[in-house]
């Protein structure tokens, strides 16, 4: 192996078309295109190092080693880079994120692209964008999203070969905000993996499908044309339907929440008064509140009046995936 260790630097991604719902839920292969903005100041950071002398891996995420399914998944992840490389040897990982995880922040994400930008490198493999994306996707399928920078697009495609994400627009494209609203930081009950493989069960699926490409290319042209007043309407639409099919599902699954609604309906009224915000959500319970870097402080400083808000965290379209220097060991 050329190189043994490498530390690589991801951002979270919000999506504005959700995936929710795979074709194929082994290769996380997505019901439709779907498109997303990555977050620059909710990021991750993983350092792996292929060490010869441990013959198990040893995965540390944030300050505590990683147990359970957390453990087995990042094992998976590391056993298919493992796969490409040609190599047996054990790895030592370590992950931390600068946001709270599993609190509807994608930290899914960001810890898996990271992870395969870093272990790929380690393994001394250098992987093109569209691989690399893949094999994110293979982690988590908002993975795929976070290889790319700035505006990303995920094709869904037909098979696992033809299923990537690419940019649509530098982050430097439109000086867009998402303030985040953290309503809770408590890690979320029914997983994203779950509440994928139950979709096909909400009597409401197929509407969403149908609503879907319409919804997508306007989105994406709002994106082009920088128009928030024709992207905003689109991406709510989308963010209550992710929901709606979440609660429909068999059995239902509420990441809706009291707290959350407090916030959609001030966002509403801030809007009535003339501030050009809109909401999008995640499968958590905190609030997205796109709008224009002219209006972020305002908006910031409204969100964290409301008194379900225990943090903000105001984030520029993010950055492609990439390599740093500092190693975390
Ligand atoms: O990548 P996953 O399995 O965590 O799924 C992400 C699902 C949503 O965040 C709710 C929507 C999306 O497109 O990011």
């Amino acid at each position: 192996m050329a190189s043994q260790k490498a530390t690589a630097e991801a951002k979270s991604n919000i999506a504005f078309i959700k995936y929710w719902g795979n074709r194929n839920n082994a290769l996380r292969i997505p019901l439709n295109d779907n498109l997303s903005m990555n977050l620059d100041h909710a990021f991750t950071t993983t350092t792996v190092a292929f060490d010869a002398q441990i013959n198990a891996d040893q995965i540390v995420i944030g300050e505590n080693e990683a147990q359970g399914a957390a453990r087995d998944r990042v094992i998976a992840h590391l056993d298919r880079v493992r796969a490409i490389a040609k190599i047996e040897t054990r790895a030592r990982v370590q992950s931390q994120n600068n946001f709270p995880m599993g609190a509807g922040i994608a930290s899914s994400a960001s810890a898996f692209a990271a992870l395969s930008l870093a272990a790929t490198r380690a393994a001394g493999l250098e992987l093109s964008e569209r691989d690399l994306s893949m094999l994110a996707r293979l982690g988590s399928g908002s993975a795929c999203r976070s290889i790319p920078g700035g505006f990303v697009e995920w094709i869904a495609g037909h098979g696992g070969n033809a299923s990537y994400a690419y940019s649509l627009a530098a982050p430097a494209h439109w000086d867009l905000r998402d303030v985040i609203a953290i309503v809770s930081a408590e890690e979320k009950k029914v997983g994203s993996s779950d509440g994928h493989s139950i979709a096909h069960t909400s009597p409401f699926l197929l509407t969403r499908q149908n609503n879907l490409p319409a919804r997508f290319h306007r989105v994406r042209h709002a994106i082009r044309a920088r128009d928030l007043a024709l992207l905003g309407p689109a991406i709510e639409e989308d963010a209550v339907e992710l929901h709606l099919i979440a609660m429909t599902s068999r059995p239902p699954i509420f990441y809706w929440s009291p707290g959350m609604v407090r916030v959609i309906d001030a966002a509403r009224a801030w809007r009535a008064d003339g501030l050009a915000v809109y909401f999008t959500l995640d499968a958590g319970p905190n609030v997205h509140l796109i709008c224009e870097s002219k209006d972020a402080d305002q908006v910031a400083s409204r969100a964290r009046e409301i008194a379900d808000v225990q943090q903000v965290i105001v984030n520029a379209p993010g950055d492609a995936a990439r390599l740093i220097e500092a190693h975390l060991f």
